[in-house]
């Protein structure tokens, strides 16, 4: 009985309670047909985030504030919640996270850059974060897509492009740890309209200068920020999977007493 309601407790909980799964994505070079150059598909990459990972959502706080802050906000999320849930001591985040002009109970705020320059540099203000993993489709893969796949366009005034959006204002901000990458294309003949149309298809990236990161290294930098923003779109995600572990224990527990009532009850009936 105990086997079975480990068993049961176990398959309930899921990776919640067998904590830390980080599952490898296969990020990179995916050989799609013998012969042929590798395909990347990159449309079908996904975060493998685990909001239950508290130290991945901390790591994830930590490149955030050192790499997206100084131009996205966080307008929904105090700094005060956010040091409460991800476990961060008022001493860390006075000194590694709080701008010196803001109190604890602020709103996360966009450091330094002021919408005017940023429209001006950018010729867009910097969005911002707070919901950006539940209003794209796609969500957190939708982020990891975007922050994985910049590369270099000449014809952009950022010297950058990137696949997952087009045309997009934010500079290559990543490529000193990602390093920077090539997109190759190969044209491909299609029919439109019974018209013959020769369309450019993305093919692979080619890594021009390697960053200071490893590919594997860099996959988890950028998952565990996707992470960390996944959370603030709904900050009590963290708290209900705690909860609902509890839940779950005491509805098991309840259902061996009644039992045992029942037992208690009947014996003497047969
Ligand atoms: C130098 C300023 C700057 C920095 C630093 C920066 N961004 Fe951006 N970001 C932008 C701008 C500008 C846009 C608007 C892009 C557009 O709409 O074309 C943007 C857009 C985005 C978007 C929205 C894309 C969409 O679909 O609309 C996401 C997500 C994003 N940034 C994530 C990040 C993350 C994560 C970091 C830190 C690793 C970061 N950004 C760092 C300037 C910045």
């Amino acid at each position: 009985m105990s086997k079975l309601l480990l068993a049961l407790l176990l398959l309930l909980t899921g990776p919640s309670l067998a904590g830390a799964t980080e599952e490898p994505v296969a990020a990179g070079a995916e050989a799609a047909h013998e012969g042929e150059a590798e395909h990347v598909d990159w449309h079908s990459w996904h975060a493998g985030n685990e909001v239950s990972n508290l130290s991945s959502l901390q790591r994830g706080a930590r490149n955030f504030f050192a790499y997206c802050a100084s131009c996205h906000s966080l307008k929904y999320m105090r700094y005060s919640r956010m040091a409460e849930d991800l476990k961060i001591s008022t001493e860390q985040l006075q000194q590694f996270i709080l701008p010196p002009d803001a109190k604890a109970a602020d709103y996360i705020v966009a450091g330094g850059l002021s919408p005017a320059d940023a429209t001006n540099w950018f010729g867009k203000e910097p969005p911002d974060l707070s919901l950006i993993t539940r209003a794209r489709h796609g969500g957190g893969d939708y982020v990891y897509r975007f922050l994985k796949t910049f590369y270099v366009d000449p014809s952009r005034p950022t010297n950058a492009n990137n696949l997952q959006l087009d045309g997009a204002a934010m500079p290559a901000i990543l490529s000193d740890l990602g390093g920077v990458q090539e997109a190759v294309f190969k044209e491909v003949e299609s029919v439109v309209d019974g018209r013959k149309v020769v369309v450019k298809e993305f093919s692979h990236f080619e890594l021009s200068t390697p960053g200071l990161l490893t590919p594997a290294q860099f996959d988890s930098f950028v998952r565990d920020t996707v992470n960390f923003l996944d959370y603030v779109g709904e900050p009590t995600q963290v708290a209900r999977r705690q909860i609902g572990v509890w839940v779950v224990l005491f509805l098991l527990a309840l259902t061996w007493m009644t039992w045992l009532l029942k037992k208690e009850y009947w014996k003497d009936v047969h």
